[in-house]
């Protein structure tokens, strides 16, 4: 089957968080199942691009009310990802170095959209899947549909794949006459509370809605940013995949990102050494736990918790427990987060800004990650932990609670129900304690590293749906 996954993100091409991830590996696995993938993003001015080569198959007009935008889809020649990459490049949207958080961000990922479709038709050929990753894409099954353009794609299958709900994509009916044409009486699909809300098109028009977990999907039919009904409505076409992890990169006996390669036979000795190359690179004390934080520094992922956390079991355990943050995002986080540097000097250490390697040592080198989302649609970060040795700490929520049991349970992590301050610090002084017992801490880093989370498994989950959808059956 011929199948095209569309996305705001790719990873190794262009990541911000975990959607890279997912929209890098699912299609390669697809395709070693014997599938024709393609990945489409927008192409960003950013490394991947200027480094590898392309070529143009296509260009066009992007029309948007009187605005017009060149676009030209570039395909990337080596096929070295494992399925074909194209890129749309916009210039005036997106030669930039962010992937999003510009004022016109809306009309960038319209314009995205509207080119893929023009591709699409001018392919003279139809696909059997075409795969829409959140918001950014969310319009698409709505104009395959009902655009007197993209007449020849109205049997085409969809499936809208939802990693983040928080994010919907809406914007104002004034911006209604930027959509190509379509017949209005089918106008009603565009509205979620008198404004276009791509999400919710999306989940409307798609013929199969998808997300990151079982249980975000449970979660969501009850809390979901005013969506909560909508979803209701769709049950009937829903379904929850827990993601799983690229094993060809999530590796630890052979990664090259981190000092010292390492597998479930020699763990203790391979991550002593990562973790005494990382406690000296950030100054940290590598006789004592390592706990670490990787992740975008949101409410969303308990990161406004961290300032506070951090601060309370330095200051209770001061010397006993080192702490070391990676990330980015709310400056007010960042800097609270930065100040606490002075204060536990020694034990205590940050990193603002992205960086795929650190991130690869820190899995290696830590004893624990904290997780203390409180929104958390899958979550990659626990998977590569635990294949990493690492024990994972987490609040009961979304992904995590499908992939996280408690170790008193028999399980392979630490579970908290509340997304604040005191259940993190908490679980900090039980992973304390459990850390002295080196038996019974060996034994849950084992049962971790031995979880298999391959994509293999999961890719045959879709694959299914998509069979569903096209033979017009429920799934
Ligand atoms: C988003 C979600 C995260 C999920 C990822 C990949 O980043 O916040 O939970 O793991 O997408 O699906």
């Amino acid at each position: 089957m011929e199948i095209f996954h569309i996305s705001a993100e790719c990873y190794p091409v262009a990541k911000v968080g975990g959607l890279a991830d997912v929209v890098g590996a699912l299609p390669k696995y697809q395709q070693l199942a014997g599938h024709d993938l393609r990945v489409v993003i927008p192409c960003y001015d950013i490394k991947f691009n200027a480094e590898n080569k392309f070529e143009c198959v296509h260009w066009g007009d992007v029309k948007l009310g009187k605005y017009v935008f060149p676009f030209s889809v570039l395909k990337e020649t080596t096929n070295k990802l494992g399925y074909e990459l194209y890129l749309i490049e916009i210039k005036e949207l997106f030669d930039r170095t962010n992937i999003y958080g510009y004022e016109d961000d809306i009309e960038r990922f319209l314009s995205f959209q509207i080119a893929v479709l023009d591709w699409i038709m001018a392919r003279n050929k139809i696909p059997d899947i075409v795969n829409c990753h959140d918001h950014h894409t969310g319009l698409i099954p709505f104009l395959m549909q009902f655009a007197y353009d993209y007449d020849v794609l109205k049997n085409v299958k969809t499936v809208l794949t939802i990693h983040n709900g928080l994010y919907q994509g809406w914007f104002g009916y004034d911006k209604l006459h930027y959509l190509p044409e379509f017949d209005l009486i089918h106008v009603g699909f565009l509205d979620w509370n008198k404004s276009i809300n791509s999400l919710a098109v999306g989940i409307k028009c798609a013929n199969a809605v998808t997300t990151v977990s079982p249980s975000y999907l449970n979660e969501i039919n009850k809390a979901a940013n005013g969506l909560e009904s909508l979803f209701n409505s769709v049950r009937y076409k829903s379904r929850g995949i827990l993601n799983g992890i690229d094993i060809e990169i999530w590796d630890s006996s052979k990664d090259k990102m981190i000092i010292e390669n390492y597998s479930i036979e020699n763990f203790e000795i391979g991550k002593r050494i990562n973790k005494e190359k990382l406690c000296e690179q950030f100054d940290l004390d590598a006789s004592k736990p390592l706990f670490s934080f990787i992740g975008r520094l949101f409410e969303e992922k308990g990161g406004d918790l961290l300032p506070q956390a951090s601060a309370l079991s330095l200051s209770e355990n001061f010397e006993s427990i080192n702490i070391l943050i990676l990330g980015s995002g709310n400056s007010e986080i960042e800097s609270q987060l930065q100040q606490l540097t002075n204060d536990y000097k020694g034990n205590y250490n940050v990193f603002i800004g992205y960086n795929e390697e650190l991130a690869h040592l820190i899995y290696a080198g830590s004893d624990f990650i904290l997780m203390p989302s409180r929104v958390e649609p899958c979550g990659l970060n626990q998977m590569y932990a635990l294949k990493y040795g690492t024990v994972p700490i987490v609040r009961r929520t979304g992904g995590l609670r499908d992939t996280i049991i408690d170790f008193g349970d028999n399980g392979n992590g630490i579970c908290h129900d509340q997304a604040s301050v005191g259940d993190i610090c908490y679980s900090i002084s039980r992973a304390l304690k459990l850390y002295e017992d080196k038996m019974s801490f060996n034994q849950i880093i084992k049962r971790g590293m031995i979880a298999n989370h391959s994509w293999e498994k999961v890719c045959e989950e879709y694959i299914e749906i998509y069979n569903l959808i096209i033979q017009q059956n429920e799934i």
